[in-house]
């Protein structure tokens, strides 16, 4: 039996979605553990395109999926997905997505205090995606959460609110100079969220733990990467959620003893959305062209995204945090046509070398990469699926990746859809 975790290598956008898409066709349950609709899970199956940002990825396979206690969830996102995904003929009722009791609520003050925030910091801006996650996040550290299991009893969501709500006016108006919320118009709002959402609404831990007994397999769906992490990230332009793999139990409610497998999402080459220290970011043609080619615009608010060469500090990093059993490249079709790949493995901080991803900002800020130079190829490889069979410089790139993370290359995608995809060694199979 396996239950594998899925995790972002790099500063999220990996392509995490078309590999959990792929591999949950042989696991029983997919769960997602953390972050909330920050994340954009793109998915393409038969030609059509998928997006979702709360429901697992799994949904499309017909696995039975979770949102597990470590989300954060805005109610009114969740339901226009269950709606969409309805349309268009997805199996979304209750017995196939269940929601952590012990999830939190996006609130409006939250979106409010977010969009406030980023308003107030100017250029020192984290350019978060504007959802409320940061401040959901940051009640439930401070306890003034308000959680599922509080939602579905309506006396108890009134009274919470309302406390809560007099506080947030107050920082909003005085603080923020933003516009201030009337409860009731959020009472009535949320209690409609709250009939439509109280069906999924369950003890997810036990849903799991009963499914793994009677023999299911689970697939642990990260969101972000492990560089927006908020404890190993480039803190503070970082998400406000553990995206690391060790948040997949306390995330979901599972045992740390559960896990066999943990796969690294690696893209092959680096995007990062939003502020933040990103040494191998490319400035010139080749990284517009990468841009380009690689549609690298955020699946969540449309924003371009930023592109460098890839980066095996960060993949160094990535699988010590995470204990990588192995890695998915992605994308490395994206990569076809360029006369060199480069690859950045050490970085020049004032004529010291650096093996290891630094923690003070302003060091990393000014890290020079340090580049090995591969010769590129020019043939399309969006139709090979074997590994033997890609061009001599693409397998040379991707060994030279495996060696310099001490990880194995299990999975190699080379297009959007399902079976755009080189599987070298499936986890759930092998
Ligand atoms: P927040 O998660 O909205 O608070 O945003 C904090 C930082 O994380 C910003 O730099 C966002 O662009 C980034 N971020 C959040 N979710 C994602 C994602 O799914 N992919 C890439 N970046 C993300």
């Amino acid at each position: 039996m396996s239950n594998i975790v899925i995790v972002g290598t790099q500063w999220g956008d990996e392509g995490k979605g078309k590999v959990v898409d792929l591999l949950a066709e042989h696991a029983d349950m997919v769960v997602r553990f953390q972050g909330g609709n920050n994340a954009g899970h793109t998915m393409v199956v038969e030609g059509e395109q998928f997006i979702s940002h709360l429901v697992p990825s799994g949904i499309l396979q017909g696995k039975t999926c979770f949102i597990g206690n470590g989300l954060v969830v805005d109610p009114a996102v969740l339901l226009e997905e269950i709606d969409y995904l309805s349309s268009k003929g997805v199996d979304l009722s209750p017995d196939k997505l269940k929601i952590s009791e012990k999830a939190h609520l996006i609130m409006p003050y939250h979106q409010a205090i977010d969009h406030a925030r980023e308003r107030m910091k100017g250029d020192k801006k984290i350019g978060t995606t504007g959802r409320g996650i940061g401040p959901c996040y940051e009640d439930k550290a401070t306890r003034r959460g308000v959680r599922f299991v509080e939602l579905l009893s309506q006396a108890v969501f009134r009274e919470k609110v309302a406390t809560i709500l007099e506080e947030k006016n107050f920082y909003l108006k005085h603080y923020m100079d933003a516009e201030t919320l009337d409860l009731e118009p959020i009472l009535a709002e949320y209690s409609g969220y709250a009939e439509r959402l109280a069906p999924y609404v369950a003890n997810v831990s036990v849903v799991l733990s009963d499914g793994m007994q009677a023999g299911g397999q689970v697939l642990f769906e990260g969101a972000q990467g492990t560089h927006l992490d908020i404890d190993h990230g480039t803190y503070p332009y970082v998400t406000s959620s553990s995206t690391v793999a060790g948040n997949a139990c306390s995330g979901s409610g599972v045992g740390p003893g559960k896990i066999t497998d943990i796969i690294g999402i690696v893209k092959a080459y680096t995007t990062r959305v939003g502020e933040g220290p990103f040494p191998s970011e490319l400035f010139d043609d080749v990284g517009d062209a990468i841009q380009q080619k690689g549609v690298e615009f955020g699946a969540t608010t449309g924003r371009k995204r930023r592109c460098g060469w890839l980066d095996t500090v960060i993949l160094e990093n990535a699988a010590r945090l995470n204990s990588l059993s192995g890695l998915a490249i992605t994308k490395l079709d994206v990569l076809g046509g360029l006369d060199e790949v480069k690859i950045c493995t050490a970085y020049d901080y004032e004529g010291q070398r650096l093996e290891h991803f630094p923690t003070d900002l302003n060091v990393l800020a000014a890290c020079k990469p340090i580049y090995e130079s591969h010769p590129g190829w020019a043939e399309d490889i969006s139709g090979i699926r074997e590994f033997e069979a890609l061009p001599e410089n693409a397998r040379k790139y991707l060994e030279r990746i495996q060696e310099l993370a001490e990880t194995p290359i299990q999975i190699v995608s080379v297009g959007p859809g399902r079976d755009e995809t080189i599987v070298l060694d499936n986890p759930y199979t092998d």
